[in-house]
C-alpha cells in the first residue's frame, strides 16, 4: 500500500506582537526562537490588525530597502474600507513621500545633516548639554535624569539645527504625541494634525521674513529658487515634530540605564574616552528600541520563507532583532564596548534611511561625554526604580532617579569635581 501524500505544513499560529519583559527595555524574549524557527511570523498588533514580523538580519536588511514595500501614512493605518478617495489623509511626513519629491527633499537635506555640518555644531551641542546639566545639578539630588536631561537634550539639539523654537515645545509636544497616538487609535488626532500643519506653515512664513542659520531657512530658500515645493517642506517639518527627537531620547535614556546597570561600564568609559565612538555604535546595536517601529506595506506579493506576503499586508522588519542575530554578531546578546565589526541596522537602509543618523550619533556621544565629565560617579538613586511604560513595544525609562557623589568642594560648585581635565577633543558624530 502506498503511503499518503505528504500534507503541506500548517502555517504557524498568529502570535501577539512580542513585547519587552515588564520593567525592562527588552528585547522581547521571543527573538532567538523566532529567528531560528519562524523568521517570518504573523503577529497581531495592539490595534487588532495583523502584520508580518521579520527577525533575521539578512531579511530585515533586504526588506527595509525593498521598493515593493512603502511607508503607509501614519493616520491611514490600517487602510480603512470606509475611507473616501478624497479623504483628508492627515499628517504626511517625509517617510511617506516617494519618487521625485522625496529625492528633491533628500538632496536639499544632505548638506545640513552631513557629518561635516553636524561636526561644525558640536561646540554648540556641548554648550547646550552643559547648560541643561547646570540646571539639573542645581535642583539637587536625587534627580530624575530623564526629565532633567535625557529628554530635553535631544529635543533642544534638533530644534537648534532645524530652526524650530525650543520655547514652543509646550505647544507642539502634546500635539505631536497625540498625532503619533493616532497611529494606534486611528480616528483621533485629526484636529492636532491640522494644528501641527498650521504651526509649521506659520514657522516657514517667519523664516521667510527673518532668515536664520538653520535647516528650515535653507529649505524656504530652496523653495524660492524652485528646487523644492512648499508642501515637501511642510512634510519635513512634520517629520521633525514626530520623529526628530523621540527616538534619540529613548536611545540616550536606555544607554544610561545600560551603563549604570553594571557599574564598571560607566567607569570604563569615564576612564578611557577613546572607547566612546565604538561604545556609542555598540549601544545603538544593543538597545532594542527599534522593535517593530518601522511599519511597511507591500504594494505587490512577496515570497519569503515559503510564505506569501500579499499586496496590502503590513510588514515589520525588526531592526532590534536583526541587531541581535548571532549569524552576524558574535555573542550578540552581550554588550561589548570594544566590538570591532558592527554593521548594525539601527538607522535603516535604502532610500528612506535615517537622515538624522549623524546628529543622533553626535547627541549620544556629546550627551554621554557631558555626563561623564560632570558626574564621574553617577549611580541609580538608592531604593528608587526607573518607571517604564510596559504596554509599549519600544521602551525607554519614563523616569530615571540618579544620585552623584558629593565632596565638600563639589557641594560648593553643585556637582562632582572632575577627576580629570575635561576632554577638549570633539567627539566624531
Ligand atoms: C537614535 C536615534 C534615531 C534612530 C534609531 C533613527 C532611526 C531611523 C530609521 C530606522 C529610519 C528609517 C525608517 C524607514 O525606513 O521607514 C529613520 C528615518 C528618518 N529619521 Fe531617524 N532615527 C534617529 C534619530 C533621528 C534624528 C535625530 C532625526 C532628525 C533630527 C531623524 C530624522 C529622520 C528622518 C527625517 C527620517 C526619514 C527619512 C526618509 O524618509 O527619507 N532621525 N530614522
Amino acid at each position: 500500500m502506498s503511503s499518503p501524500p505528504p500534507q503541506p505544513a500548517a502555517d504557524p499560529p498568529v502570535i501577539d506582537l512580542p513585547l519587552p519583559p515588564p520593567g525592562t527595555m527588552g528585547p522581547p524574549t521571543q527573538y532567538g526562537w523566532l529567528r531560528r524557527e519562524c523568521p517570518l511570523a504573523e503577529v497581531r498588533l495592539p490595534i487588532g490588525a495583523t502584520a508580518w514580523y521579520a527577525t533575521r538580519y539578512e531579511d530585515v536588511r533586504d526588506l527595509i530597502a525593498d521598493p515593493r514595500l512603502i511607508r503607509p501614512t501614519i493616520n491611514d493605518w490600517p487602510p480603512r474600507p470606509d475611507r473616501a478617495a478624497d479623504d483628508d489623509r492627515g499628517l504626511i511626513t517625509m517617510m511617506e513621500l516617494n519618487g521625485p519629491r522625496h529625492e528633491a527633499l533628500r538632496r536639499a537635506l544632505a548638506e545640513p545633516f552631513s557629518v561635516r555640518s553636524v561636526r561644525r555644531r558640536l561646540p554648540r551641542l556641548r554648550r547646550s548639554a552643559d547648560e541643561l546639566l547646570d540646571d539639573f545639578t542645581a535642583a539637587g539630588q536625587p534627580g530624575d535624569l530623564v526629565g532633567g536631561f535625557l529628554e530635553p537634550f535631544p529635543l533642544l539639539a534638533m530644534c537648534e539645527l532645524v530652526g524650530i523654537p525650543y520655547e514652543d515645545r509646550e505647544y507642539f509636544l502634546p500635539r505631536a504625541d497625540a498625532a503619533l497616538g493616532a497611529m494606534v487609535t486611528l480616528d483621533e488626532g485629526r484636529e492636532v494634525t491640522s494644528e501641527l500643519r498650521e504651526y509649521i506653515a506659520s514657522l516657514l512664513d517667519r523664516k521667510r521674513r527673518e532668515p536664520a542659520d538653520d535647516v528650515l531657512t535653507g529649505l524656504v530658500h530652496a523653495c524660492g529658487s524652485g528646487t523644492l515645493d512648499g508642501e515637501s517642506v511642510v512634510n519635513f517639518g512634520l517629520s521633525m515634530l514626530v520623529a526628530g527627537y523621540r527616538t534619540s531620547t529613548m536611545f540616550l535614556a536606555d544607554a544610561v540605564v545600560t551603563l549604570l546597570t553594571a557599574p564598571d561600564r560607566y567607569a570604563r568609559l569615564r576612564d578611557d574616552r577613546g572607547l566612546l565612538p565604538g561604545a556609542v555604535e555598540e549601544l545603538l546595536r544593543y538597545i532594542p528600541v527599534m522593535n517593530g517601529v518601522v511599519v511597511l506595506q507591500a504594494v505587490e506579493d512577496i515570497e519569503l520563507h515559503d510564505r506569501r506576503i500579499r499586496a496590502g499586508d503590513a510588514v515589520l522588519p525588526v531592526l532590534a532583532s536583526a541587531n541581535r542575530d548571532e549569524r552576524v554578531f558574535a555573542d550578540a546578546d552581550r554588550l561589548d564596548l570594544c566590538r570591532a565589526e558592527n554593521p548594525h541596522l539601527t538607522f535603516g537602509r535604502g532610500a528612506h534611511n535615517c537622515i538624522g543618523a549623524h546628529l543622533a550619533r553626535a547627541q549620544m556621544t556629546v550627551g554621554l561625554e557631558a555626563l561623564l565629565d560632570r558626574f564621574p560617579r553617577l549611580h541609580r538613586a538608592d531604593g528608587q526604580e526607573p518607571a517604564w511604560d510596559d504596554g509599549s513595544p519600544s521602551k525607554s525609562p519614563l523616569t530615571l532617579p540618579v544620585s552623584w557623589h558629593v565632596t565638600t568642594a563639589a557641594a560648593q560648585g553643585g556637582g562632582d569635581p572632575p577627576e580629570r581635565p575635561r576632554s577638549r577633543r570633539p567627539p566624531p558624530p
